[in-house]
């Protein structure tokens, strides 16, 4: 098979740790941080699929807004209090997630080859700015693609198109990264080269198809080169 001209890497859970955000969500509520974190993330992305999927994508707000939203829920969920000044820390939190340490020299051994590198994230553009500059990752980044311009989430395939406008390239030559199963999945039918980097021991989706490749860190994407 022909070697990829690109690599596309998921932010939010694949370059962002989203669970970082449980520390600080554990001192503000002793005994439930992990709860919060892991529920915070679900409802997030289940309003991604909401506003997607209902009404012609009409009730689309950007990620920041789902953000809040599902942060919102997930505290009423678990019957915890959260006063205006615990929102503020905590999506100031979100806005500094802690990347994965091994993005910097991962990003820097593509660039070194030659590969074409960007992200293609759900996230707003404010927010993906904001994340990539706090990590460093600035010049080591061809491409910072946001749904945004879409008005669709993850896994409409007008999002995913947005890597080959981007690239000029036909999906076949790019690898799409995620650590997220249900986005390497989407992104395989969708006709990337996919690696999926399963971060947390989980199973794949029962659905059938399996990520072209599967991994335990960024690093692993180096194997197709
Ligand atoms: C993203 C979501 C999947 O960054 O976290 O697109």
């Amino acid at each position: 098979m022909e070697k990829p001209r690109a690599v596309l890497f998921d932010a939010y859970g694949t370059l962002f740790d989203v669970y970082s955000v449980g520390l600080l969500a554990e001192q503000l509520f002793p005994g439930q941080g992990q709860a919060l974190a892991v529920l915070w993330r679900d409802k997030q992305i289940d309003y991604t699929r909401l506003v997607t999927t209902s009404n012609d994508g009409e009730h689309y707000r950007p990620f920041w807004e789902l953000t809040r939203a599902g942060l919102r829920y997930a505290c009423k969920r678990l019957a915890l209090e959260l006063t205006p000044a615990s929102e503020e820390r905590l999506m100031n939190q979100y806005r500094h997630l802690s990347a994965f340490p091994e993005n910097h020299g991962v990003l820097k051994a593509l660039k070194d080859k030659g590969i074409a590198t960007g992200i293609l994230s759900n996230g707003d553009p404010a927010m993906l700015g904001v994340a990539v500059r706090s990590a460093g990752l600035e010049g080591l980044l061809d491409h910072v693609l946001s749904v945004d311009t879409v008005r669709k989430y993850k896994t409409h395939p007008h999002a995913y198109q947005l890597g080959l406008q981007a690239t000029g390239l036909a999906a076949k030559q790019i690898v799409f990264v995620s650590c997220n199963s249900w986005d390497a999945l989407a992104a395989t039918w969708f006709g990337y080269r996919t690696l999926w980097v399963n971060r947390y021991q989980l199973p794949f989706e029962e659905l059938a198809t399996q990520p072209e490749r599967t991994g335990s860190s960024l690093r692993d994407v180096l194997s197709f080169f």
